[in-house]
């Protein structure tokens, strides 16, 4: 949710900002601006829509410079235009910032700087911080640092700010509350960036300042202060995924070389989580005795995480015998939940940014309930306030809609409910090893699905563009499966689509079902198998038409129109296969209607505010 960088060194700025810019578009693309200084001037410039607006804008003009700020908006106050466009300047053009956040008391304060003369261009919040800015800095005269200071005690909300003062041309000043921002640092100078991967090409070296934390950036150093303005130390940290990660190496899209990495960022993930085919949580740190004492886990997430916290709750209420409540954290964090002290909260966050979920898990800490993140970001807000983390390892993942995250927690959730069984007594050595010995083949059943099916699903996907509904159906672990393809499906093809248990169609929903009504059903839980071909059945005898997803060798011959065999696995495993071919018919679907697959209208990949 918008998309924040900053270069200040030897090089020249412009194409570092907007290349870094276009690593962070998935975060917002309604508009963009930079802001560079040369010869002791500022020059902004903005464009609405797409990046490559502001690119031929940039061109025209030849700029360039040593030192800039840069912003790609998804917007919040006022709607996307040029003039809500950030860089946002103040009044005499003294202050310069670019935000990502959300300033709660932003009427209350323009009313202030109103009364104290100032006035406004455009409806965003940002532009009350920069003129607030000035304000502390014309009214006390003691510097940036103060001025943000007393800036940062007086908003409310949330931001990251890239901020430049007119009177300061060496220096940019950063500061930040539950908005993220990390600072990269080289031998060419220093760096911001709301993600890593604007800086990966250029660094792998990088601070993470922390909430209400602020700091100034020099082309050769950089240091951070608290709010008080006393310098704080920080250590330089290298940042492990690899440059080629963020890239789109031939692919047309991201989302496309997402899918593609499954197989070996499942691999990874799972032997970061055994040894000797045991599964070992010991970097996770949760010890026998606190994972025998847990009375009850509270799932929590958003969009997709949830959807692999609806899997796991299957899972860890059957294979661990522990009570699990799934949340979406929007809904949680004011539902005023009743919490266990002997719980365990578990958040799964692909980012470790999503405003929610972090507030979530907050407020599950002011409970005194102990944390567990799933978390894919390292260095990311929940990892860092999470009292446990699991790492997954899907690397950087730029399509907005998630492919290789959501698989790679669907793995971390096996993880868990498998040791915590273990560990609680509630799987025999047998099973154990059936379920171990299965996960270890994911990766070379998710790598076939991809290659048996790839060309077959993008015939149907163009069979299936011009559908303007959709029904995935599904009981059990399916039924968490069908809300994960159903939301792929929405998010990246715009047809409007629902994901409903089997069971539940009777109950209102099957009225929906007409002649030729796409209905996917997921049969892959061989206890409920018949029951679930039965809801088929009972749509299909309605005009349906009928895309099962199935173990091979299953008999649907009766109610399918077509077919999608994936192989054969564990009970509990079959939701890394089956997501797999909804991936792609989403994936596909949107191609065929020349959608911007990788940055969906409307969505930001990190949703930073509530
Ligand atoms: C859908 C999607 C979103 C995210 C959700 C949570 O494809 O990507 O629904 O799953 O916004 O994001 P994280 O995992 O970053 O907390």
């Amino acid at each position: 949710m918008c998309g924040i960088v900053g270069y200040n060194g030897n090089k020249d700025c412009v194409e570092i900002l907007l290349d870094g810019l276009s690593k962070l578009e998935y975060r917002g693309y309604d508009s963009a601006g930079i802001a560079v200084r040369k010869d002791g001037n500022i020059e902004v410039v903005k464009e609405k829509g797409k990046l490559a607006n502001l690119r031929e804008k940039v061109e025209k003009k030849k700029m360039t410079g040593n030192c800039g700020i840069g912003h790609t908006r998804w917007a919040t106050h006022g709607e996307p235009s040029e003039n809500n466009a950030h860089p946002h300047i103040s009044n005499d053009g003294s202050v310069t910032v670019v935000h990502n956040g959300i300033i709660e008391n932003y009427q209350e304060l323009r009313a202030k700087l109103e009364r104290h003369g100032y006035t406004f261009y455009s409806e965003t919040d940002t532009e009350i911080v920069a003129n607030l800015l000035d304000y502390y800095y014309k009214k006390y005269k003691l510097g940036p640092i103060d001025a943000i200071a007393k800036t940062m005690v007086r908003v409310r909300g949330s931001y990251a700010l890239g901020i430049l003062f007119e009177e300061y041309p060496d220096d940019i000043w950063v500061a930040r509350k539950d908005s993220p921002m990390i600072i990269g640092t080289d031998k060419d100078g220093s760096y911001i960036a709301s993600d890593v991967p604007a800086l990966l090409k250029y660094t792998n070296q990088v601070y993470y300042i922390d909430n209400l934390e602020m700091a100034c950036l020099k082309k050769d150093s950089v240091t951070f202060y608290d709010l008080n303005g006393d310098e704080i130390k920080k250590e330089l940290k290298t940042i492990e995924w690899d440059i080629a990660s963020a890239e789109k190496e031939g692919y047309e899209h991201f989302m496309i070389k997402e899918i593609h990495e499954q197989p070996e960022v499942i691999g990874k993930t799972l032997n970061s989580l055994m040894v000797d085919d045991k599964i070992d949580l010991s970097k996770v740190g949760l010890s026998e005795k606190e994972i025998k004492d847990i009375s009850q886990i509270y799932i929590i997430a958003c969009g997709s995480a949830y959807h692999v916290g609806v899997c796991a709750q299957y899972i860890l209420e059957d294979l661990a015998k522990i009570p699990v409540r799934v949340d979406v954290a929007s809904e949680f964090r004011y539902r005023k939940p009743i919490l266990d002290k002997k719980g365990l909260a578990i958040v799964i966050s692909q980012s470790g940014e999503t405003a929610d979920t972090l507030a979530a898990l907050r407020e599950c800490k002011e409970m005194g309930v102990k944390t567990l993140g799933i978390i894919n970001v390292v260095g990311s807000s929940i990892a860092r306030e999470a009292d446990h983390v699991l790492y997954t390892l899907a690397g950087p993942e730029i399509a907005v809609a998630t492919t290789k995250a959501y698989s790679t927690q669907l793995i971390a959730s096996y993880a868990l409910a498998l040791e915590f069984a273990k560990v609680r007594g509630t799987i025999d050595n047998k099973e154990y090893n059936e379920i171990i010995n299965e996960l270890k083949t994911i990766p070379e059943k998710v790598q076939s699905i991809i290659d048996k099916e790839i060309d077959d699903i993008q015939k149907l996907a163009s069979k299936l563009c011009n559908l303007d509904d959709a029904f995935f159906i599904g009981r059990n672990l399916d039924y968490a499966i069908a809300l994960e393809g159903s939301l792929k499906l929405k998010e990246i093809s715009y047809i409007h689509s629902e994901a409903y248990a089997a069971g539940e169609l009777k109950h209102g929903t099957i009225s929906l079902i007409e002649d030729n009504t796409l209905v996917i059903g997921l049969a892959t839980q061989e206890e409920i198998f018949e029951k679930t071909i039965s809801n088929m059945v009972e749509v299909k005898s309605r005009g349906a038409y009928v895309v099962c997803v199935v173990p091979e060798g299953s008999d649907v011959s009766k109610v399918s129109e077509y077919t999608i065999e994936i192989p054969k696995t564990n009970k509990y495993l079959y939701s890394s296969l089956v997501v797999i071919p909804l991936q792609l018919l989403s994936y596909y679907i949107s191609c065929a209607k020349g959608l911007d697959v990788d940055k969906p209208r409307n969505l930001a990949k990190s949703v930073t505010v509530e």
